[in-house]
């Protein structure tokens, strides 16, 4: 039988800094929905896992993606979460002006002329890709795969279902609060805590008895959320539907007329913050609403028990307990993926 993580994995913050670093910086993270960049001058900014980023779609129609911090003295350039317009970043602090493609233009009343030191001062550039209608940034240039490779048999899964583009954007919602981001990874990758957690959710997929299948060696999980659905989630979700978990903080909600985009990140070891965008295909308003209201639901229900999770791991009153060959396989992948990872820096 394979056993928990010890608890201390959930709340030294040494192994955050390990994971911050070899996990989430050489990752591809989820930054919003890419009509929002779809202008020249146009701008999302985020910050991510603690990184402050910007993605600006420059006047030559192309989309860069930059660390949001002055290269002056440190300010933070951009703090709007998206806006348009622009084609160039002044620093808020003391004036420092970046063109759209980073590079630094002026320095008013700096005295000291900067010479050629100027052209070392551009923006710090980071990797953006668009895919799907969702603009994705990874922060360490240096580290990581490229695009496809890290998001692997995902986008085979989700060639069956509409995505942004043909579906009507309906708006985002975000859920905070104090956890460790492996105990809802643990719990996303299960089906297990489905009937008492979200009781609606198991009642409309017939009794919670869902199918679970992993691709790209179990760094993604789904869940086929097609069985039973009714009433309200079978008019939104159709005749079929997918949810899937990407390691590290992706989540997508597939359907006939759902297509539900989350980013899970953090920036300490007792912190999760989950970002979601929701577009709908044809459905009546009240639908609409009531389908957003129940993501949001369903986030915040596993947002609680998580919490509850962590504040006993961190209570040091918690000795690795068993878990289940059947319900529970892919947690116990999704804890060794992590090991591999902090131990042999995989
Ligand atoms: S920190 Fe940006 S201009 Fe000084
Ligand atoms: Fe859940």
């Amino acid at each position: 039988m394979v056993n928990t993580l010890e608890a201390d994995w959930y709340v030294d913050s040494e192994i955050y800094a390990r994971e911050r670093d070899r996990i989430f910086h050489p990752s591809w993270w989820l930054m919003g929905p890419s009509h929002l960049v779809s202008n020249p001058g146009d701008y999302l900014c985020d910050r991510i896992c603690g990184w402050p980023v910007f993605v600006l779609r420059s006047q030559d129609g192309k989309l860069r993606a930059f660390l949001n911090v002055c290269r002056h003295r440190g300010a933070t350039l951009l703090t709007k979460g998206y806006g348009g317009g622009i084609n160039s970043v002044r620093c808020p602090y003391h004036g420092w002006l970046y063109d759209d493609h980073g590079r630094l233009q002026n320095t008013p009343k700096f005295g000291e002329e900067l010479g050629d030191e100027k052209k070392s001062l551009s923006l710090h550039q980071i990797d953006v890709h668009v895919w799907n209608g969702l603009v994705f940034v990874k922060i360490a240039r240096d580290k990581g795969v490229g695009f496809d490779e890290w998001l692997g048999e995902v986008s085979g899964l989700c060639a069956d279902f509409p995505g942004p583009s043909s579906l009507d954007y309906y708006g985002e919602f975000t859920v905070e609060g104090e956890l460790n981001w492996k105990t809802y990874c643990d719990n996303t990758v299960e089906g297990y805590h489905l009937n008492l957690i979200h009781p609606r959710l198991g009642t409309a997929l017939a009794g919670g008895d869902v199918q679970l299948f992993s691709v790209n060696d179990g760094r993604s999980v789904a869940f086929d959320i097609t069985h039973g659905a009714s009433g309200g989630a079978r008019e939104a979700r159709g005749a079929k539907g997918l949810w899937v978990y990407h390691f590290p903080g992706l989540q997508l909600v597939l359907g006939d007329k759902i297509f539900k985009a989350e980013r899970v990140e953090s920036n300490n070891s007792n912190h999760l913050r989950s970002i979601n965008w929701a577009w709908y295909g044809e459905l009546d308003e009240a639908a609409k609403h009531e389908a957003f209201a129940w993501g949001k639901q369903i986030v915040e229900e596993d947002f609680g028990i998580c919490a509850e999770v962590t504040r006993n791991l961190r209570a040091g009153v918690f000795t690795p307990g068993p878990l289940s060959p059947s319900m529970e396989k892919h947690v116990a992948r999704f804890q060794q993926i992590v090991k591999d990872i902090l131990l042999n820096g995989e």
